[in-house]
């Protein structure tokens, strides 16, 4: 594929980060990035002595004797040995550093004032974020029992309080996994169960775009539902944040200032040394079951691996004001808001509510308001902000911005540069970060830099980070010529590789190393990518049943099986569908048992099945069509691609390739009549 229109960084130093002390390589030009990248890569002795060479930059309590364990597979083991904690990494090792009275956290609430200033600005230093996550650990450890190696269910809303919380789980050796405030009771439910979590930590609710948002009351009915279960959640905490009326148990519900105000004055909990590979958290993501995985992550890894990318990435100095705008339930904001961030000693930002509240020009007002150097963001957000006049934000000063990189989805070229003019003034170094979940940190991207060293490429994921190999091959695992599509494979371990999939080691080879296992250890993203002449990468989109709702990542099957527990549907299918903003939107074919009949109304009701099934996340952009019946190879299998054909309003193409067992007209009936029931929508 022609590479059209680089765009050379401007203004910039090229930082050299990506050459760790011990590395000798002046990076000038695009070659000598290609020939370092080589060295970093030239064996699996080269990729060790690079991870090695950041692992020496963090703290350890004792260091490691192996870098990597790879002796079992795809088990890997890194910095073997070796202990660390990644709340001491983030707290007193900053206060060692000097950074006692530095700001950590700048957050801002949602409300604002009649001149739209915001109402509620909280600054906490890192001094506060220490003394707050010991006292916090301190009631977690004695009063609530908390033991290293439980996992704790945050399901907490963009309130300083969770990065709190999660700090003070590390500090004692407990795991987190936190729930996204946009997940339904009945999903919460199923990963505390899962998790195996007896505490639940929540607030009573939150503000969203000037409404209260409340949180207790979902957290009481994941609970029932739990019961129901047979698991019990013994203690729920719950975080003042709105003031709200809220129901109470008072033999299971504790306020977060009642515990806070029984601990002594600036208790000090000692921080656990723990094993590299210990576990420091899981999050649950969306495969192609309907059952959500707990991806687990380590400690020394994933500390590693965060430590490395966000100085490579973002480059945070001691000066600058970093902004990254996802929510904490997502990978993005573990990594990229609290642990990577803080690790370096950062000032951050930390916005409670929507990015269009008053109007949508709040978040360059934030910019301008914090004098925001680096900024991180979702390719949906800047879609939805094109929609305005750019006006609205030329009258705030963005031009503090010199970093201002996306992830979470590929960004068309159109929005990249919207995003390059407007918010960075065409000076800013903007990349489209690849990663995922289970990657821990970002894979691919551009490092700021100057001159013609890595151009910017509108739409481009860039290179791969050094100290990683990837491929992009067909199905046979043969790499395909550039330009051409294939499947993206990582085919080295790196640091921040997910450990397993939490109580299930069997489906975590299945997922990630069962496509290639004929070829060796080749972790299989799940995406369609492409490479260009520079070797840069383009990830083009979900190849398995995920899809990326406003970046959020869905299964299909999820949302499926959760359509079919409502006593009238007889079966649903679910595929995403093109949408200008939100990139995929849930479009959901179902039919109806005996007895229901065709209506709007029902339509309605099963929207809200669904946001009480799986949460507002899904149910706000889903789509909800009514078939006579799904079409069906003769072993039973729905033809998905026929179905998103439909749904991309492409033809149906040659039906031989569409599905095995499917003869052609069967199909195009099937297509007919599938486009007609969404047209009739
Ligand atoms: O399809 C890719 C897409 O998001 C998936 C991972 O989703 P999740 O685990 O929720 O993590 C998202 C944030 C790290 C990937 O498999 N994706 C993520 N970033 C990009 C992307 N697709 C294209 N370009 C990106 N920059």
């Amino acid at each position: 594929m022609e590479v059209k229109d680089p765009i050379e960084m401007m203004k910039q130093e090229f930082n050299n980060y990506i050459v760790p002390k011990g590395w000798e390589a002046k990076i000038e030009s695009l070659e000598d990035w290609n020939k370092f990248y080589q060295e970093t890569v030239k064996d699996k002795e080269s990729i060790s002595r690079y991870w090695e060479s950041w692992a020496e930059q963090i703290f350890w309590f004792k260091k490691w004797e192996k870098v990597l364990d790879d002796s079992n597979p795809p088990f890997y083991r890194w910095f073997v040995g070796g202990q660390t904690n990644l709340a001491y990494l983030c707290t007193d090792w900053q206060l060692q550093k000097g950074r006692k009275n530095k700001v950590a956290i700048i957050w801002e609430g949602e409300p604002v004032d009649e001149k739209g200033e915001p109402k509620e600005v909280r600054k906490l230093t890192y001094y506060d974020l220490w003394r707050e996550s010991n006292r916090i650990a301190y009631f977690l450890k004695n009063r609530l029992g908390v033991k290293k190696g439980e996992v704790v269910t945050l399901y907490l809303p963009m309130v300083p309080e969770l990065p709190l919380y999660m700090l003070a789980l590390q500090r004692i050796g407990a795991g987190h996994s936190v729930v996204f405030s946009g997940f339904s009771a009945e999903a919460l439910a199923i990963r505390a169960i899962d998790a195996g979590a007896r505490i639940i930590i929540t607030a009573d609710g939150v503000w969203r775009r000037g409404k209260i948002l409340n949180l207790k009351a979902i957290v009481d009915e994941a609970v029932k539902l739990c019961e129901k279960e047979g698991h019990k959640i013994e203690k729920v905490v719950v975080f003042r944040r709105v003031g709200n009326e809220v129901s109470w148990n008072p033999e299971r519900d504790v306020w977060h200032h009642e515990l806070l105000a029984e601990v002594p004055k600036n208790v000090v909990v000692e921080c656990e040394k723990m094993g590299s590979d210990d576990t420091s958290f899981i999050l649950y993501t969306s495969g192609t079951t309907g059952k959500p995985k707990g991806a687990q992550h380590s400690v020394g890894g994933y500390a590693v691996y965060l430590y490395a990318t966000t100085k490579m990435i973002f480059d945070i100095k001691d000066d600058d004001i970093y902004w990254c705008t996802a929510d904490i339930g997502w990978i993005t904001g573990h990594s990229y808001i609290v642990y990577g961030p803080l690790m370096h000693g950062a000032t951050e930002i930390m916005y409670e509510g929507a990015l269009d509240y008053p109007d949508p020009s709040r978040w360059a007002a934030m910019i301008e308001r914090y004098g925001v150097t680096i900024f991180y963001t979702a390719p949906t957000a800047i879609r939805m902000l094109m929609k305005y006049p750019e006006e609205i934000y030329l009258k705030h000063d963005t031009s503090t911005l010199r970093i201002a990189h996306s992830v979470g989805e590929p960004i068309n070229p159109e929005a990249w540069r919207w995003y390059f003019r407007v918010f960075g003034k065409e000076k800013t170094c903007s990349s489209s970060t690849w990663w995922m979940t289970e990657t821990g940190g970002i894979m691919t991207g551009h490092y700021p830099g100057r001159g013609k060293i890595l151009p910017l490429k509108p739409g481009t994921n860039g290179p791969i980070i050094p100290g990683v190999t990837f491929a992009i091959v067909d199905d046979e695992g043969n790499p395909v010529p550039p330009g051409k599509r294939g499947y993206f494979v990582i085919t080295s371990p790196w640091p921040g590789h997910l450990m397993t999939l939490w109580k299930d080691p069997k489906r975590y080879i299945e997922v990630y190393y069962g496509k290639y296992m004929h070829k060796g250890w080749w972790y299989y993203t799940g995406d369609f990518a492409m490479i260009d002449h520079d070797g840069w990468i383009w990830v083009l989109g979900r190849a398995d049943d995920v899809i990326k709702v406003a970046g959020h990542r869905i299964g299909t099957l999820e949302v499926e099986s959760a359509m079919v527990k409502h006593p009238a549907v007889a079966e649903a299918a679910c595929v995403g569908k093109s949408d200008p903003i939100k990139g995929e939107i849930p479009l959901i074919y179902v039919t109806l048992k005996k007895g229901y009949e065709v209506s709007d109304e029902l339509r309605d009701e099963l929207r809200r099945h669904l946001r009480a099934t799986i949460g507002p996340v899904v149910a706000s952009d889903a789509l909800i069509t009514f078939v006579d019946a799904l079409p069906k190879t003769r072993s039973g299998k729905i033809m998905r691609r026929l179905l998103r054909a439909v749904a991309e309003g492409k033809p149906l193409g040659d039906v031989s390739t569409l599905e095995s067992e499917v003869a052609v007209e069967e199909a195009k009936k099937a297509y007919e009549i599938v486009k007609a029931a969404l047209e009739k929508r």
